[in-house]
């Protein structure tokens, strides 16, 4: 008997964490845990800022982390979103060789594709601007050009100021373009859609300056 309480007494001492219940849990819980994020956020302040905060505010800023990926992502690649946003919408419902399409005051189209009936020699394209701002405030129009000049356009067209509508005068890289309009107001444009049978793919955007990240659609012969 004797030896065998010896034996685990040695055992316990060997091994606290086992034997001592409330010695050893509570320390550990305790020390541990304050110790490990306490000594890392001063060791190391750009590699533990982020570590931190996202442990704290994960279950709250999921979403903002999230969102912030996203941002980081467009950034760089400023298409991509674009893109993304317009597959997201639906194809604009053409009749009779025309469609009518719709801008609001969150610079977004409401649809992210237009098919021009291969049937059709000429083309229509209504914009209507449902939103309420004024045309120097959230001006809408529509731009067509071959997707590879979009951003080339759009930046001449920004350069052109609002005297110009942002729209460089006598860019040949234009298919086609409406006037620009503010909220309440409606502009439309008719071209010869044979200009979209070849060079393209052919993209439709507003030129106003920044709109064409969130503001950009595909165009082609269906
Ligand atoms: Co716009």
């Amino acid at each position: 008997m004797t030896i065998r309480i010896t034996l685990i007494a040695a055992a316990c001492a060997l091994s606290l964490a086992a034997c001592g219940d409330r010695t050893p849990p509570p320390d550990t819980n305790t020390t541990a845990p304050a110790a490990t994020p306490a000594e890392p956020a001063p060791t190391e302040p750009a590699t533990t800022e982020p570590a931190p905060a996202e442990p704290a505010p994960a279950e709250t800023t999921a979403p903002a982390d999230t969102t912030a990926a996203a941002t980081g992502t467009a950034t760089p690649a400023g298409p991509a979103p674009a893109a993304t946003a317009a597959a997201d919408k639906p194809a604009a419902t053409v009749s009779n060789c025309a469609t009518e399409i719709e801008g609001n005051d969150a610079i977004q189209y409401n649809v992210g594709s237009i098919v021009v009936p291969a049937s059709c020699s000429k083309f229509t394209i209504t914009l209507r601007h449902v939103g309420k701002l004024p045309v120097v405030a959230m001006g809408h129009n529509v731009v067509i050009a071959r997707t590879a000049d979009v951003q080339a356009v759009a930046a001449d067209g920004t350069a052109a100021g609002a005297a110009a509508n942002y729209v460089k005068a006598g860019d040949a890289r234009i298919i086609a373009h409406t006037q620009m309009i503010g909220g309440g107001q409606s502009t439309s444009v008719t071209f010869d859609a044979s200009k979209l049978k070849a060079g393209g793919p052919y993209t439709f955007f507003c030129s106003f300056p920044g709109h064409v990240v969130t503001m950009k659609g595909t165009i082609g012969i269906g």
